[in-house]
């Protein structure tokens, strides 16, 4: 074999194990977590309306005026409200004028919902059993964000616990932000395809391990991506200009709190691979909504 044939060769088996780590699949006889420590939250959403511990957030503008979602976030009941059990978040497509002047009209809507400002949690284990949507540019997301929410306090993070495309509704993809700004930081994150799964037809456990010096997400008990967080230049800040403006460089340590938002379109939706969404494709989804079964945060 001369030497490029070697070299082709060698490539092809890396290819095919790097393609191989993107495929998972769960067989039976995988060995599957449980999650230890002390429950210090528990929620399953039971009832007829949301308790104290969550808000529901309304605006047209959730991430500033760089912001390309689609839709406004509104309270009604129609985006988000209790039934059996679950929480539920549905997007419409329906033309939406907020009442502040200044803020734009959209022509979809949608919901979110996040923990109060009280609550907030340094390291943990979180667990959330979702069903998520499908449906193109729908975006349903459980992510963590600082507890004290302020996109302009130049420290940005945000570990996203399991978020979903509409269009693809067997890979979820799963993450770390850290910098200046939701959209000046850097990010670690992958998209996993978990083969025979429909993330939109059943529910899931999705999992976030939070360590000092480690994220680690598993899916259904079974880890599917880690990262190492000791020093803040081994992968976030290749970019240096995204360092927050106070210079903090200290990495997912301060309180973060659960966020539920079903968004539609949006950055992660470039036109180039995605088209825009058209009112046909809205009168198209077949489930635009993100559900949540219940929720458990445990102690280290
Ligand atoms: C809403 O839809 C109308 C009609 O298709 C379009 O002209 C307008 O630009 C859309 N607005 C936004 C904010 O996308
Ligand atoms: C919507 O669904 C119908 C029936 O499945 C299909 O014919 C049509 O092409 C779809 N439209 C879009 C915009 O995807």
């Amino acid at each position: 074999m001369d030497i490029m044939q070697a070299i082709g060769k060698k490539f092809g088996y890396i290819l095919c194990a790097v393609l191989l780590i993107h495929l998972l699949e769960f067989g039976d006889g995988a060995k599957r977590k449980d999650w230890t420590g002390k429950l210090i939250f528990e929620e399953h959403f039971n009832g007829e309306k949301l308790g104290r511990n969550w808000e529901i957030v309304g605006n047209c503008e959730g991430k500033g005026h760089k912001d390309t979602n689609l839709e406004c976030f509104t309270t009604r009941e129609d985006n988000v409200r209790l039934r059996d059990g679950l929480l539920i978040i549905e997007a419409w497509p329906e033309e939406w004028h907020p009442k502040e002047l200044w803020a734009k009209s959209k022509n979809f809507t949608s919901g979110k919902v996040k923990m109060i400002n009280e609550l907030g949690y340094q390291y943990g284990t979180f667990v959330v059993r979702a069903r998520l949507s499908k449906g193109n540019h729908l975006l349903p997301s459980i992510f963590l964000l600082p507890a004290y929410q302020d996109h302009d306090n130049c420290k940005y993070e945000e570990v996203d616990i399991a978020q979903g495309r509409g269009q693809r509704t067997s890979t979820v993809i799963v993450g770390a932000y850290f910098g200046r700004q939701w959209n000046h930081a850097s990010s670690r994150k992958t998209e996993k395809a978990i083969r025979n799964t429909d993330f939109s037809a059943e529910f899931h456990e999705f999992t976030l391990v939070w360590k000092q010096y480690r994220l680690e997400w598993f899916v259904d008990g079974r880890l599917i991506y880690t990262i190492p967080m000791y020093y803040y230049s081994d992968w976030l800040l290749q970019d240096e200009s995204n360092l927050p403006c106070n210079m903090n460089k200290k990495l997912f340590q301060q309180e973060l709190q659960l966020n539920f938002a079903l968004s539609v379109g949006g950055s992660m939706f470039p036109q180039a691979g995605y088209g825009d969404l058209t009112l046909d494709d809205a009168k198209n989804w077949t489930k635009p909504t993100l559900e949540i079964d219940w929720v458990k945060i445990y102690d280290h």
